[in-house]
């Protein structure tokens, strides 16, 4: 019987419906447990990327186990206040801000901003009229890392970070504001990124930044390097996790002797996990509409699809799919498919050859960049998201009903 935290896959489809993506918190906690581990002994601190998955409930939990929280948008940001973080708590991100973002972070509803372009730094130094703001710079480290193409922020090929040439100008920016405080430098590489040697040189580079911004007069007390940590999101292929206390315990070191060597003080290190510490917590049920034994494969469409799961038809992304009735059982080759009108492939599976309309699916891993990207395509609800924990279950998010698929239309 498949199981999350005590609760049976059946259960949750049947009180909540399918689609429906389980979070088991049981899985969350162990893996922020070795965030903490490899963290904690060094005074790094977490701040965990809101993006991959947040709701008011999960922020909630987040809070209560310490964490700090990354915010994209006026969005991530109200879940965050609902949630009873204190702006403290919060860093704003965003690649594009707009003026709306901008002003909450001059209004000081969060405790940082990470400024990401000269420009973005003008306007915000022109919004910053009242109180302190506490500003990173995002600048780009020049490391490339060996990811998607999509999810890769770091290299010469990215819109990411202020520029070299404009790093003076933007530390006089700050120089000259009453209210612009500098608190250090933040640079994020990419996402799915298995190699600790990347970590420890990208934060380097950030190192030899703040080296450059000192001789500016502007002193980093922070080095935030973003997160990325890879996970392995498809049974049996070859993505090796990271050693988190490895790579953790290797960047704060090269960090270290780097600013030594450079004669500045040593700045605090922040990383900013998403994916890591929920993509495994995640799955995705599944109802079976139909077998469709076509001429050279056999289609087992699902009620879901690109909609709730973009991430296969965006990147390419993989995951293990097992059949709930009996899990351990795989007999036939299949290429789970969604239901929209087009070629929407989940990927391929093996599946037990008596599979049939009706039977479950568990769609493994989907706990991050999944719920937060899915979309109305077709005006379909977007799917409930339950948590569970300790045998009990909990809706974090519940389902769109056809009335919030038609809400925002005008002559409803
Ligand atoms: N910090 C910053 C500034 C970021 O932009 C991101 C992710 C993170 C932290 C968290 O990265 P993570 O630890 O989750 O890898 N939709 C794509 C992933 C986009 C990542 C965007 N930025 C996907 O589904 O693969």
């Amino acid at each position: 019987v498949l199981e999350f935290a005590g609760v049976s896959a059946a259960t949750l489809a049947e009180t909540y419906g399918t689609p429906l993506v389980v979070i088991d918190l049981e899985v969350v906690d162990a893996a922020i447990d070795a965030f903490v581990h490899a963290c904690a002994p060094h005074g790094v601190e977490i701040s965990y990327a809101a993006k991959a998955f947040v709701s008011i409930g999960f922020a909630r939990h987040l809070l209560a186990r310490g964490l700090g929280l990354d915010v994209c948008s006026t969005g991530e940001l109200l879940i965050a206040q609902r949630a009873g973080y204190a702006p403290s708590g919060l860093t704003l991100h965003g690649a594009g801000k707009t003026d709306d973002d901008l002003r909450a972070a001059a209004q000081g509803l969060v405790g940082r901003i990470a400024v990401d372009g000269i420009d973005e730094l003008r306007r915000l130094a022109a919004a910053a009229r009242a109180q302190r703001v506490d500003v990173l710079l995002r600048l780009n480290s020049g490391v490339e890392a060996r990811t998607h193409a999509f999810v890769r922020t770091g290299g010469d090929d990215t819109k990411f970070g202020i520029h070299p040439r404009d790093e003076a100008d933007a530390a006089a920016i700050i120089a000259a504001h009453p209210h612009l405080r500098f608190a250090g430098l933040h640079a994020h590489m990419g996402s799915q990124i298995y190699d600790s040697q990347a970590f420890a040189g990208h934060a380097e580079a950030l190192v030899d930044a703040a080296a450059r911004f000192a001789g500016y007069g502007l002193m980093s007390e922070q080095a935030v390097v973003g997160g990325g940590f890879g996970v392995a999101t498809q049974r049996g292929a070859d993505e090796r996790p990271l050693d988190l206390d490895e790579t953790i315990a290797t960047l704060v070191r090269r960090t270290a002797q780097r600013a030594q060597a450079l004669g500045i003080p040593v700045p605090r290190i922040g990383i900013e996990p998403g994916r890591a510490i929920v993509a495994a917590a995640g799955t995705t049920l599944y109802r079976v509409q139909a077998l469709k034994r076509q001429t050279t494969r056999t289609f087992v469409v699902v009620d879901g699809g690109m909609t709730d799961n973009p991430r296969p038809a965006i990147y390419g992304a993989r995951h293990h799919v097992a059949s709930v009735r009996r899990p351990g059982a795989a007999d036939i080759d299949v290429t789970i498919s969604g239901r929209s009108c087009e070629n929407d492939e989940l990927g391929p599976a093996r599946l037990p050859h008596d599979l049939q309309a009706g039977d479950l699916l568990a769609m493994e891993t989907t706990g991050a960049y999944t719920f937060s990207m899915a979309s109305n395509y077709n005006r379909f609800p977007r799917p409930a998201v339950v948590a569970v924990e300790g045998g009990k279950h909990r809706l974090f998010i519940r389902r769109e009903t056809l009335d919030d698929v038609i809400r925002t239309d005008a002559d409803g």
